[in-house]
C-alpha cells in the first residue's frame, strides 16, 4: 500500500487530507466509501481522458452504483448553467442524500463540484480529488465553493467542506508547465506571506523540474499551512484567513483589467505579489534585498514581475470595487520579511499609484 502523509483538517467537519506519491491507484485504500449509497464522479474532458477511467474502475468495483457528470475546460465552465445541468444529472440518477460526489480535476472541478454538493438536496458529501498543482496547495482544502456569476469570479457561493481531500502528486506529473507555474505562484505566496523554509526550498531550486518527493514536500507544507489557517478562520470572520489572499488584491485587479486578459491567475497573483512587495517596501517594513530575492524567485519560475502597458488607473479602479474591501477601505497583506506577511493594513493610495505606475510601466 502506498501510504499518504496525513493533515487532520478540524473544521465545523473534520476534513482528513491526504498527501501522497501513487495515492490515486488505490483510492478504496485512503477513503472508506462504505458508508455511501452511490458515487458520481464529476472530472472534466482532459482529466476524464488521463485519469477519470482508472477513479471510475476503483469506484465500480466497490460495488455502489457509478456515474459520470463531465464539465468542458476551463474557468467559463464556472457557471450557474453548469450547476443547473449537474442538479439536472443527479435529478434524472435518483441521486439520494447518501450520494458521494467525487471532483477530480483542478480548482474548476473543485469549485463547481463542491457546489453542487453544497447546495444538492442541501448539502451532500464530496471527495476533493485534485489534479492541479493549484488545487492541491490551495483551491481543495479549505471549504469555499462556487461558480463565477455575471463576469465577476466566485460570486455565487458557499463555505461547504469537503469530507476528505486526497493530494495524489502523481497526478501532477501530465500537467503542461503553464498550469504547473500557476500552481507555483500559489506556492511562492504560502512561502513569502508564511514559511521562511518554503521559502529557501524554493530558492535553492535550480530549475522547474520538481521530483514526486519533492512535490510531495511542498504540497505538504503548503496543505498544513492553509489547515492551520482555516482552522482558525473557517468562513473569513476573525481576518486571519485574509493572509491567504497576499498577493491577490493587485492579482484580482489585475485578472478584472482587459489588457492583462490571457493571462492566468497564477501570473496576476505573480505581479500582484511583487506590487505587494514593492508597496511593503516604500512603506519601510521590507529591506529592498528582500525585494529583489522575491523578483529573481519569480522570475526563475518563468512567472511575470510586471505588467506593462496594463493602465495603473484601471488597475486601481479595480481595487476600490474588489469584493473583498470593507466599508470603502482594502485591507491589503502586507510582507515585513520573508515568511512574515501582516494582514489587514491599510496603504495611501498614492502609494499604491506610485507603485503600479512602476509595475505598468
Ligand atoms: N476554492 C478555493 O479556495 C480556490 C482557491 C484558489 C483558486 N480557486 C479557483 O481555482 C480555479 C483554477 O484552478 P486550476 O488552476 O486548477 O485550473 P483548472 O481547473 O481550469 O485546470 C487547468 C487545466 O489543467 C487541466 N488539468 C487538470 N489536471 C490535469 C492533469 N493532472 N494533467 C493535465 N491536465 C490537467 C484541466 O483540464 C484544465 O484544462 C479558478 O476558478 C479559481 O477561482 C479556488
Amino acid at each position: 500500500m502506498k501510504t499518504g502523509h496525513i493533515i487532520k483538517l478540524e473544521t465545523s467537519r473534520q476534513c482528513p487530507v491526504t498527501v501522497g506519491d501513487g495515492l490515486i491507484e488505490h483510492l478504496e485504500e485512503h477513503f472508506d466509501f462504505s458508508g455511501y449509497s452511490s458515487m458520481v464522479l464529476i472530472t472534466d474532458t482532459i482529466v476524464h481522458r488521463l485519469y477519470g477511467r482508472g477513479v471510475l474502475a476503483t469506484l465500480k468495483a466497490t460495488g455502489k452504483k457509478v456515474s459520470l457528470f463531465t464539465l468542458p475546460t476551463g474557468e467559463r465552465a464556472k457557471s450557474l448553467s453548469t450547476v443547473e445541468r449537474g442538479y439536472k444529472f443527479l435529478l434524472s440518477n435518483n441521486v439520494d442524500r447518501k450520494c458521494l460526489i467525487c471532483a477530480l480535476g483542478g480548482g474548476v472541478v473543485g469549485d463547481t463540484a463542491g457546489f453542487i454538493a453544497a447546495s444538492y438536496l442541501r448539502g451532500i458529501d464530496y471527495l476533493q480529488l485534485p489534479t492541479t498543482l493549484l488545487a492541491q496547495v490551495d483551491s481543495s482544502l479549505g471549504g469555499k465553493v462556487g461558480v463565477n456569476f455575471k463576469g465577476k469570479k466566485n460570486m455565487v457561493g458557499s463555505f461547504y467542506q469537503p469530507t476528505a481531500v486526497i493530494a495524489d502528486v502523481a497526478l501532477l506529473q501530465s500537467l503542461p508547465p503553464a498550469e504547473m507555474r500557476h500552481g507555483l505562484a500559489e506556492v511562492i505566496k504560502y512561502a513569502i506571506a508564511m514559511d521562511e523554509g518554503l521559502y529557501r526550498i524554493l530558492e535553492r531550486k535550480e530549475d522547474n523540474d520538481f521530483s514526486a518527493a519533492e512535490l510531495k514536500d511542498i504540497v505538504r507544507r503548503c496543505c498544513r499551512l492553509k489547515a492551520g489557517i482555516v482552522e482558525i478562520d473557517e468562513t473569513e470572520k476573525t481576518g486571519q484567513r485574509a493572509i491567504l489572499n497576499f498577493g491577490h488584491t493587485v492579482g484580482h485587479a489585475l485578472e478584472a483589467v482587459s489588457r492583462f486578459k490571457g493571462k492566468s491567475h497564477g501570473e496576476a497573483v505573480a505581479v500582484g505579489i511583487i506590487a505587494v512587495a514593492k508597496i511593503s517596501q516604500r512603506l519601510g517594513i521590507l529591506k529592498a534585498d528582500d525585494v529583489e530575492r522575491i523578483k529573481k524567485l519569480i522570475a526563475k519560475f518563468e512567472l511575470p514581475t510586471s505588467c506593462p502597458g496594463v493602465s495603473p488607473d484601471a488597475l486601481i479602479n479595480a481595487i476600490r470595487f474588489d469584493k473583498k474591501t470593507t466599508l470603502g477601505q482594502t485591507r491589503w497583506v502586507l510582507v515585513k520579511g520573508i515568511g512574515k506577511g501582516i494582514t489587514d493594513q491599510t496603504v495611501a493610495e498614492e502609494v499604491v499609484g506610485k507603485v503600479l505606475e512602476e509595475l505598468c510601466r
